[in-house]
């Protein structure tokens, strides 16, 4: 009998630790690596090139009707494409960091992604994973409540600020962190707590790779 198929959600705040420890946890486990946030920083680069505000709710929603979605893997991550195109580095900039949680809190954006996510388990069994491990801040608590791990990732802000800083990024967490808080409360119900604050990468993923070896052997 082939092994079941795994679903591992991550939810956290910035810099909590979430991309590089789904990374080796796919790695690690034989898993399609889906990380949410690059979805919405996506969407935000993609409305802000062509000129459409957070605050014009009228103009997003005649818009996202227009984005079509599709996916390649990138290695063992899956890439959204919008109209058949990558995102650039620019989704990483501060002009990004700085708009994705407005966008992000836009009802109609928010449920345009969802069965777009969902559906990255057909593309995991596509290309033969064990599963996937999908990153994010509703993960948990909206995309997949029934995951078969929901891990919830927190650091103190202060070390979080510090990690930002040491990769040469700007980055606006206390402002995405206030208006994601609602949806990160929600997720880490129920959820495995890991607290990175004083933990190297290492010893958080070894920490999370454990628990899952414990319940699939
Ligand atoms: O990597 P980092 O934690 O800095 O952020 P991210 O995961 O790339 O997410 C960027 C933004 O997208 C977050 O600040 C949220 O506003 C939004 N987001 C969300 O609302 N729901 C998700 N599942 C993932 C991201
Ligand atoms: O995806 P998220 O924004 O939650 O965080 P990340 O991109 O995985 O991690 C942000 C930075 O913190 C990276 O440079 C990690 O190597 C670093 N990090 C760390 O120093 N210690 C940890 N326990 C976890 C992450």
């Amino acid at each position: 009998m082939s092994a079941p198929f795994i679903i591992i959600a991550i939810d956290g705040g910035a810099a909590s630790g979430k991309s590089s420890s789904s990374r080796i946890l796919a790695e690690r486990f034989n898993l399609l690596h889906v990380d949410t946030g690059s979805f919405y920083r996506h969407i935000t680069s993609e409305l802000l090139r062509r000129n459409i505000p957070h605050t014009d709710l009228a103009a997003i929603k005649a818009e996202l009707p227009k984005l079509d979605f599709s996916t390649r893997l990138n290695g063992r991550s899956a890439q959204m494409l919008i109209a058949l195109q990558p995102a650039g580095d620019e989704i990483r900039d501060q002009r990004v960091n700085e708009h994705v949680a407005h966008y992000a809190a836009v009802p109609e954006v928010r449920e345009k992604l969802i069965g777009y996510q969902r559906d990255q388990v057909n593309v995991a069994k596509q290309h033969g994973f064990r599963g996937l491990v999908m990153e994010g801040r509703d993960i948990g608590s909206k995309i997949f409540p029934a995951a078969d791990f929901r891990f919830f990732m927190f650091a103190d802000p202060v070390e979080r600020a510090k990690r930002r800083a040491a990769e040469g990024r700007q980055d606006a967490i206390g402002q995405r962190d206030t208006i994601d808080r609602h949806r990160l409360d929600a997720s880490a119900q129920g959820a495995i707590a890991v607290d990175s604050t004083y933990l190297t990468l290492e010893q958080v993923v070894d920490q999370m790779a454990s628990l899952i070896r414990a319940k699939l052997e």
